[in-house]
């Protein structure tokens, strides 16, 4: 028998995958992805800057590059990450392949097999599979409307067992919860790990994704807010106000733990696509990334509003969601006991299709929740779409 490591035998292909591959069908109404929509990539100002390269420019694009990043890069985001309040002059930013790397790049830095890791219930499946894969013992801490569950992470905290190697979460517009995280709850957990040597893995991807600009302020990390006596590493990226296909990513991180991530990035990929960073400078530098961010954020809007407008008018009255501010996800919570891979199958019948709850769950078990997202789907799919979901639940709820 071929002998994987330990970590990697753990990894498997989710039963969502399985069921995903009945839904094959191009007919089929997606609500699965957390994927930008093919139509609103920026095609004709990604022709632009290409166009406008010199040859020097073209020649780097093509040639390796340094570890930690193109140095154009690393100077125009810097400034685009100052711009939003965020202390780069005091930390180190270093360019990674999709910020799924830079969390991987995290993980293998402070995770030994069996280390206890603090995680959202529910979490982002891409960070979970990561904190497998280096065979992190995952601690899930509750999320509720407004963060994490204070109490219950005080009480992992004080529990008495090993210290945990650190603290992942998503302030704003979750995935898969689309909350945002409040000012006083993050107040709460900087007081609680205030000195005690837990690193804060904090995840942004969707914060250029507001639907509200006033709700800006409270969507201020933890980052940002920048307390003394805590190692808050930034993930962020450029799949969600760009395109995932770049795979450009970043961290910004304390010096004393970059060093580390630098060299742990050399041995993984050596660089991150220097074309795709060529790109991403003339982005932001010419100003683009906020035309087009501007532009984005007003159809995810109208997106999500349709969305939440078609699950208020069909959904069965058990079924309860927190309504996105932004972002690309709502997440259904259905009445204990539900079984939402049940809901699945009748749903792809029907020829719609979503996540299941379990997905999500840090301990893969729990499955009375529904993520559907509207990023990847018009208006008018998603009101077709939403009443098939609706009758599937009631197929199996009652
Ligand atoms: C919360 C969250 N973090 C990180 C990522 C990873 O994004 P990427 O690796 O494309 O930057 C995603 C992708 O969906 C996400 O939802």
């Amino acid at each position: 028998m071929t002998r994987f490591a330990t970590g990697v035998s753990a990894l498997r292909s989710s039963e969502i995958r399985d069921l995903m591959s009945l839904a094959a069908s191009p007919d089929i109404i997606s609500f699965s992805g957390g994927m930008p929509g093919n139509e609103l990539f920026p095609l004709e100002m990604i022709d632009q800057i290409y166009q406008s390269l010199s040859e020097k420019e073209k020649q780097v694009a093509m040639q390796y590059g340094p570890t930690n990043g193109q140095p154009a890069l690393l100077e125009s985001l810097a400034h685009y990450l100052e711009k939003k309040g965020l202390p780069v002059g005091k930390n180190r930013l270093l360019i990674t392949t999709g910020s799924l790397q830079a969390i991987n790049i995290l993980a293998k830095a402070f995770v030994d097999p069996g280390d206890p890791v603090l995680v959202e219930s529910p979490s982002f499946i891409g960070a979970l599979s990561a904190f497998r894969s280096y065979e992190a013992n995952l601690t899930a801490i509750p999320l509720r409307s407004d963060g994490l569950d204070i109490a219950a992470l005080k009480t992992a905290l004080d529990s008495g067992g090993p210290k945990p190697k650190f603290l992942y979460f998503a302030p704003n517009f979750h995935n898969p919860a689309g909350i945002i995280y409040t000012e006083a709850v993050k107040r709460q957990m900087i007081e609680l790990l205030s000195g005690l040597d837990i690193p804060l893995i904090e995840d942004d991807v969707y914060s250029d994704l507001y639907f509200h600009e006033d709700d800006l302020p409270k969507m201020r990390t933890i980052k940002a807010i920048d307390p003394e006596g805590i190692d808050v590493c930034l993930t962020g990226s450029f799949s969600k106000i760009l395109g995932p296909g770049l795979r450009l990513g970043w961290m910004l991180v304390p010096e004393h733990i970059y060093g580390k991530c630098e060299l742990i990035k050399q041995s993984m990929d050596a660089c991150s696509p220097s074309f795709s960073q060529v790109i991403a400078d003339k982005f932001i530098r010419s100003g683009a990334i906020y035309t087009y961010t501007g532009q984005v954020r007003l159809e995810y809007k109208k997106r999500g509003l349709a969305m939440i407008e078609a699950l208020e008018k069909h959904l069965p009255g058990y079924v309860s969601f927190e309504k996105p501010r932004g972002g690309f996800y709502i997440w259904l919570h259905l009445p204990e006991g539900a079984d939402s891979t049940l809901i699945l199958k009748k749903a792809i019948e029907r020829g719609v299709v979503f996540v299941t709850g379990k997905t999500f769950d840090p301990a893969g078990v729990k499955n009375n929740c529904i993520r559907v997202s509207y990023c990847n789907t018009a208006p008018d799919v998603i009101r077709r779409g939403i009443p098939l979901v609706a009758e599937a639940i009631r197929e199996i709820c009652g």
